[in-house]
Order: C-alpha cells, then sequence, then structure tokens
C-alpha cells in the first residue's frame, strides 16, 4: 500500500472529508497512521510535548527530528510538518532553506506555514521549487503576541473578509489546502466553498474538506481541560495512570518481576 500524497488530499475535496490528526513521536504515529488521510507534526508539540507555554521556541532541528520519527513509524497517512516560528517570516529563500531541511531530514511531503497575505508570496516560492505548502490562517498561535492571547479570529466582517483574503492569497500562490483554525462558523463554510484546493478546519466549520485535532485532546492525554472545538474520543490518560499504579504496586509489593523475566536463572534450585 501506497502513502497518501499531497495531490490525492487535494483530490479528496468535495469526494470524501479528510481526517488528520497530529503526532510527534513514533507510538503515537503508529497507532494513527491507518485511521487518518494525513498526520501533521504540528508545533503544537512545543505546548503539548514539551510543556511550553507557547510554540514560540521550536527549532526547525527538532521539528525535523519529530517528522523523521513519525515518518519512520508510519507507511500510510501523507505526513506535513509544520515550520516553526522564525525560520520562514524573514524571506521566502529562508523559508525554502528550512523547509527544505524539513523534507530532506524529516522526510515530510510538504510543510505548512501560519501567515496571511504577506506569506503568500513564501508559498508562490515554495511550491514553484517542489515544496507542497498547507497555509494556516485565522488563529495562528505563532501570532499570540499580536493576537494578545489564544483567541477565536474574525468575529468582525472586516476581520472575516481579510481572513477570507488570506486564504484567498494563498491559493492563488498554489498551497494544496488551508487550514483554518479558530474562526466564526460561517466564515469556515464561506471560504470552503470559495477555495477550489481543501480546508482543513479546527475549530472552524463542520463544512470544512477535512478536519484536524491535536490528538493528545482527543486521547485524554493533555489535561482535564480540552479546547471548545475538541472532543475526547477516548480517555488513555487513565488507561496509562492505571498501568503506572499497577506497576508500581507490583514492584513494591514483589509480585513483578518473577524469575519469567529474568536472565541466566539457575534451575532445579
Ligand atoms: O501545531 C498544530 O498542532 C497545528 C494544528 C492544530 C493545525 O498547527
Ligand atoms: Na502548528
Amino acid at each position: 500500500a501506497q502513502r497518501v500524497t499531497v495531490p490525492q488530499l487535494v483530490s479528496f475535496k468535495g469526494e470524501r472529508k479528510i481526517a488528520a490528526l497530529t503526532a510527534y513521536i513514533a507510538p503515537i504515529a503508529r497507532l494513527l497512521d491507518e485511521a487518518v488521510d494525513m498526520l501533521l507534526v504540528g508545533d503544537s508539540t512545543a505546548m503539548v510535548g514539551y510543556a511550553l507555554p507557547d510554540t514560540l521556541s521550536i527549532t526547525v532541528e527538532t521539528m525535523a527530528a519529530h517528522t523523521a520519527a513519525v515518518v519512520r513509524a508510519t507507511h500510510h497517512a501523507c505526513v506535513i510538518a509544520d515550520m516553526p516560528f522564525g525560520s520562514y517570516q524573514q524571506s521566502p529563500a529562508q523559508a525554502f532553506a528550512n523547509a527544505a531541511t524539513l523534507l530532506a531530514n524529516g522526510g515530510a511531503a510538504g510543510v505548512k506555514l501560519e501567515g496571511g497575505q504577506a506569506l503568500a508570496d513564501t508559498t508562490r516560492f515554495l511550491v514553484e521549487r517542489g515544496i507542497p505548502v498547507l497555509a494556516h490562517v485565522g488563529l495562528m498561535p505563532q501570532y499570540v503576541h499580536t493576537m494578545g492571547g489564544f483567541k477565536a479570529q474574525g468575529m468582525s466582517e472586516a476581520a472575516a473578509r481579510r481572513i477570507l483574503d488570506d486564504a484567498r492569497a494563498h491559493a492563488q500562490a498554489g498551497a494544496f489546502g488551508v487550514v483554518l483554525e479558530g474562526i466564526s462558523e460561517p466564515l469556515g463554510r464561506e471560504i470552503t466553498a470559495a477555495l477550489q484546493i481543501p480546508t482543513i478546519g479546527i475549530g472552524a466549520s463542520p463544512a470544512c474538506d477535512g478536519q484536524i485535532l491535536v490528538t493528545e485532546d482527543i486521547l485524554g492525554l493533555s489535561g482535564d481541560r480540552i479546547p471548545k472545538f475538541a472532543r475526547r474520543f477516548a480517555d488513555a490518560g487513565q488507561v496509562i495512570r492505571q498501568a503506572a499504579q499497577d506497576y508500581a504496586q507490583s514492584v513494591r509489593e514483589e509480585t513483578f518481576p518473577t524469575l519469567d523475566h529474568c536472565f541466566g536463572v539457575r534451575t532445579g534450585r
């Protein structure tokens, strides 16, 4: 079986919904691979995986290492890597060098970058040089300081127009898709209808061509609070907590390990 390709993802628009999740490490990626069409190695790993307050400090090297782990552990899903903050905003040439690292060293099939119309030239520069780009508009976590926190975007008519124009600019620049995060539902619907490329929503609209969520949020691995737009599909957190308690208790009660778990055991004693 062949891996889902970027052109295949594009062809799903109007045919079937795209199901995507984030993945940062091999054991989780392996479990998700067959179920979804796309795995995003998100810079959300800064917050989810490294317990940082925002996504700003993760580096290209770290993103490439996580991307390589996810690619090695999977064979089905199309793997897209996030371009981290500061790795693409300076110039199209800077963006190309770092995106190339995520493809060459990480093995990603494409990159995702956050930004409005100002970044459309960068999208075009990458796409014309062989790097598929997934644009990300609306709530852009790398703009946390300009937004003044993580909050839904496009609530005024003017702000909604701007986000539609942002999505349009990236589509015209050759982006293969657009992630719509944290925007009003009607706007998500409108952008999806306006573009010929797929929209992938997270806190956007059921009308989007696909959906993505942070995997830890759907598995019960991100604490008690999950965003309004997420749903807990399983409580793996409870399973893991219980396993750790059972293990610790077995060690203390000396019911684990047994001689079955040991090397060079002398028999007949
Ligand atoms: O980093 C991330 O996980 C993302 C998705 C939630 C879209 O950008
Ligand atoms: Na991200």
